[in-house]
This record gives structure tokens, C-alpha cells and sequence, in this order.
């Protein structure tokens, strides 16, 4: 597989890599004239790539700069919470340019919020609470594997229970849905309409409710956004809450 990286030769770091990639033509023309240029290599499939490409990324940011990984080991305080689909199309940090630190992450399949989901729960916790971030954003994806398994009868073993969820987004949803005769279209608005769902469910958990009405100083505010792994874009869905004023009042926790 043809790869491209940045890399830089003047570095100490690059001049190891680049003596480690001694074998491959190192491009000369056409390229900036600055420290920065970038090589294409062969490399296997194999999990040798990915070691490869880490060595890769400490000799870029340690050029980049010097304190980086000094400046990380000292502790996170990220402002976004991201929670995701696993799909390996849709990494949160590359599509929104953000650098490790930034985005406190949870993935699953279809970007689900689970309210019995104790993994889910628990980077929810802390990230309200402890890191105190100010925006969670649930970020669902067209061409969604999980959403597509989801409006179909097959049978997908175990995962039919967590799809079930999306099921009854379907049933939410399925006047407008069944009038959308286009399957792509269709599919398209069960990803968007599952998104505001698990938005929704977010800002049910008792941790938002009670942050909400705790921390009036801190409001965490939950977003809904579409990434279409067609172009690359971000799309943001009509979702974006920051008070519990449009939930009904049975979500509503009170100490008195
Ligand atoms: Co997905």
C-alpha cells in the first residue's frame, strides 16, 4: 500500500527515520522548499506499519513542538466530550483538526447513548463533573454500518440487541421515515433522526439534568452534529440544548 507522510529531514528524529527509509527514493523536485517534505513508502499491512507510523508522529510533533508531549504528560483539560461511532472512517480528531488533548472521546456502534451503558455513564461523569467540559458533542455519520444493519429484518447475532436501540428510533420516527421512498434517503434521516435521539438522551442522564441545575456557572451544552464520510464534512443537526427548558418535567431531578 502506498503511504504518504510528513516528515521532517533535519531533525535528528526525521534523519532516523529517513535512515530507517533509506531504501525508498526520497522526492527531490516539486517539493517546499522548507525542513518539510513528504516521502511515499511501501509498507506492509502488517501492525509493523502502525509502530512505523507512531515513530513517525513523535519525531513530526517534536519538531512541531519541542513541549508537546512534556505539556500532555502534565494532565487534560479538554473542553469537548465526543461521542461517537467506532467506524474507523471517522476519526474525531483528523476531521476536526484538534490535537490529542483536546476532545475527551467515547465511540460505539452508531454513536449510541445508552442509558444502562456504564462505559458510557462513566466518561459522561467525568467528563461533566471532573473535567468539566463545555460542549458534548454526539457526532453519527451517513453510510452508518450500524444504522443500515439496524433498518434491516437480517439477523446479526449479538448486536441485534444494541441495534434494537436504533429500532425504536425507527418506531420514534417511522411516519416520515416510511414515506421517504428512497432507501439511501431513508437511511440518510434514520442517521440524523438517531443522532437527535441519543442528544436527547444525553441531556435525560441524571448527570446533565443535575449539572444543569448545580452548576449555573457551568452549563454543559450538548450538540448534534452529522459527519458525511462522503466529502469530509460536518453537518449540524437542529439539536443543541444548554438547559433543560424543552425536556418534560419527569427528566428533572430536585434535592429539596
Ligand atoms: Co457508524
Amino acid at each position: 500500500m502506498l503511504k504518504s507522510f510528513p516528515l521532517d529531514q533535519e531533525t535528528p528524529a526525521g534523519k532516523a527515520i529517513m535512515g530507517r527509509l533509506g531504501k525508498f527514493p526520497i522526492p527531490q523536485k516539486g517539493f517546499p522548499p522548507a525542513y518539510k517534505t513528504y516521502i511515499d513508502f511501501n509498507m506492509s499491512d502488517s501492525y509493523e506499519r502502525l509502530l512505523e507510523g507512531n515513530r513517525i508522529f513523535v519525531a513530526r510533533k517534536n519538531h512541531e513542538d519541542p513541549t508537546f508531549f512534556q505539556r500532555l504528560s502534565v494532565g487534560q483539560q479538554p473542553k469537548y466530550l465526543w461521542i461517537g461511532c467506532s467506524d474507523s472512517r471517522v476519526p474525531n480528531d483528523q476531521i476536526t483538526s484538534t490535537n490529542p488533548g483536546e476532545i475527551f472521546t467515547t465511540r460505539n456502534i452508531a454513536n449510541l447513548v445508552d442509558h444502562t451503558d456504564m462505559s458510557m455513564l462513566s466518561v459522561l461523569d467525568y467528563a461533566v463533573n471532573h473535567l468539566k467540559v463545555d460542549h458534548i458533542i454526539v457526532c453519527g455519520h451517513y453510510s452508518c454500518g450500524g444504522v443500515r444493519a439496524a433498518m434491516s429484518n437480517q439477523h446479526h447475532g449479538l448486536l441485534d440487541n444494541w441495534l434494537r436501540n436504533i429500532k425504536d428510533v425507527y418506531r420514534l420516527h417511522h411516519e416520515e421515515l416510511d414515506a421517504i421512498t428512497d432507501v439511501d434517503e431513508r437511511e440518510r434521516k434514520l442517521v440524523e433522526f438517531n443522532v437527535t435521539e441519543q442528544v436527547f438522551n444525553v441531556c435525560k442522564t441524571s448527570i446533565v439534568q443535575q449539572a444543569w441545575v448545580d452548576n449555573k456557572s457551568h452549563l454543559p451544552r450538548v450538540h448534534g452534529w452529522v459527519y458525511d464520510v462522503a466529502n469530509g464534512e460536518i453537518k449540524r443537526l437542529h439539536v443543541d440544548y444548554q438547559t433543560d427548558a424543552e425536556f418534560h418535567d419527569i427528566f428533572r431531578f430536585s434535592d429539596k
